[in-house]
């Protein structure tokens, strides 16, 4: 389909094209001096003393928690309105996924909810910053004190988000980043672990090559992870446009946020003291409101060329991987995320919008909304 504006592009110049070929031409290709530099630079973001590359945001979550010694028996909190990657990545290193329920206003795990999955089996939780805005970390960061458990972030949506206590990634114990083309910055496929805690950073270092110790001196079970020199020379330049990207993202959600002001679409909010990057600018549509479902207004878009998407359509409980292992839908354990599911619509927000993208997209919502098909 021929989109008037369609809802993630990549932002790729001139300098990520140069900083490629440069890689291409100089012959080394696979993990190299590029991304210990990228591992560098981007410590620095983020403010902790250790960041490790990885292939993706899977990879880095799956690395974090082992790297953790998270494993059999262990009950990890995740929220039931999130990726599939955040639970999952849980499930694959043996141990136990537990939903807890989301805030409406936020999207984010809510600490209250939290509170009533904690068992003697609770080793950790993953707060999610999801579509870039961080979750409460203040508060679960006094549940994971008061209870003795492990706080991670799941940042994969949330490049240069901020907290009154600091930039997201360096809020608890670890966190996982996600290069994938449609995030904040991109490397097409990437991932990138923080920490403070060094045994963590040096753990994660083993497992992502295969445990080598030594030349061919293999400590542990680990699998190839490894970042290439390409990635990481394109993830290098994305980073220096970090800032100016998520201030477009920011400048296109304010101007969202105030063409469609008025309507009875439930717009997206910024705790107070925080910083969202709008890696999703989601609205949420109450039919009661509105008249119309969600399902209905993305299709009257789709009809005039406005692409947009549902981040997600389905809580996590609610999975056929899930239902099959038991799990009781999120109807019972979850209803805020069932309720966002069914709600949500994401609307294009990103970088290469010009203004007057912003104002179709606004002025087709607008149209859409007043009963015009
Ligand atoms: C919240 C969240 N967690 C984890 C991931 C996994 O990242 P990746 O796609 O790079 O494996 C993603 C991205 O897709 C995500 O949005």
């Amino acid at each position: 389909m021929d989109w008037a504006v369609r809802i993630c592009e990549p932002y790729i110049g001139v300098e990520e094209i140069e900083a490629v070929v440069r890689v291409l031409r100089s012959g080394w290709l696979a993990h190299g001096p590029l991304v210990e530099e990228f591992e560098e630079e981007f410590a620095k973001l983020v403010g902790t003393r250790y960041a490790v590359a990885v292939t993706s945001g899977t990879a880095a979550l799956e690395l974090m928690l082992r790297a953790a010694g998270i494993g059999e028996g262990d009950e990890v909190i995740v929220p039931a309105f999130t990726f599939i990657a955040t639970a999952n990545t849980v499930l694959a290193v043996g141990a136990r996924p537990v939903f807890a329920d989301i805030e409406l206003e936020y999207y984010t795990l809510d600490p209250e909810s939290v509170l009533e999955r904690i068992t003697p089996r609770t080793k950790a939780i993953i707060a999610v910053h999801l579509y870039g805005h961080p979750a409460d970390m203040k508060t679960l960061r006094e549940i994971a004190e008061d209870h003795n458990l492990l706080l991670f972030e799941d940042a994969a949506q949330a490049h240069g988000a901020e907290t009154p206590e600091g930039p997201v990634g360096g809020l608890g114990y670890a966190a996982a980043f996600s290069f994938y083309a449609t995030k904040n910055i991109t490397t097409g496929e990437g991932g990138m672990i923080t920490t403070n805690v060094e045994e963590v950073a040096e753990k994660a270092r083993l497992l992502r090559n295969h445990c080598q110790a030594e030349k061919y001196l293999h400590v542990c079970l680990g699998l190839n992870y490894r970042m290439t020199s390409i990635q990481a020379a394109l993830g290098l330049v994305q980073l220096r446009r970090l800032r100016r990207l998520n201030e477009a993202r920011r400048r296109n959600a304010e101007l969202l946020s105030k063409l469609l002001a008025g309507t009875p679409l439930i717009l997206p909010r910024e705790r107070p003291g925080y910083r969202h990057v709008y890696h999703q600018y989601v609205v949420r549509v109450d039919p009661e409101k509105t008249g119309i479902t969600r399902d209905e207004l993305a299709e009257r878009l789709r009809r005039r060329g406005i692409q947009t998407a549902v981040h997600y359509p389905r809580p996590i409980p609610d999975q056929p991987l899930y239902r099959s292992l038991g799990y009781p839908s999120s109807s019972r354990i979850a209803p805020n995320s069932l309720k966002a599911s069914r709600q949500v619509l994401s609307l294009p927000v990103h970088p290469r919008l010009r203004r007057r993208d912003v104002e179709l997209v606004a002025a087709e919502v607008k149209r859409a909304l007043s009963g015009e098909v």
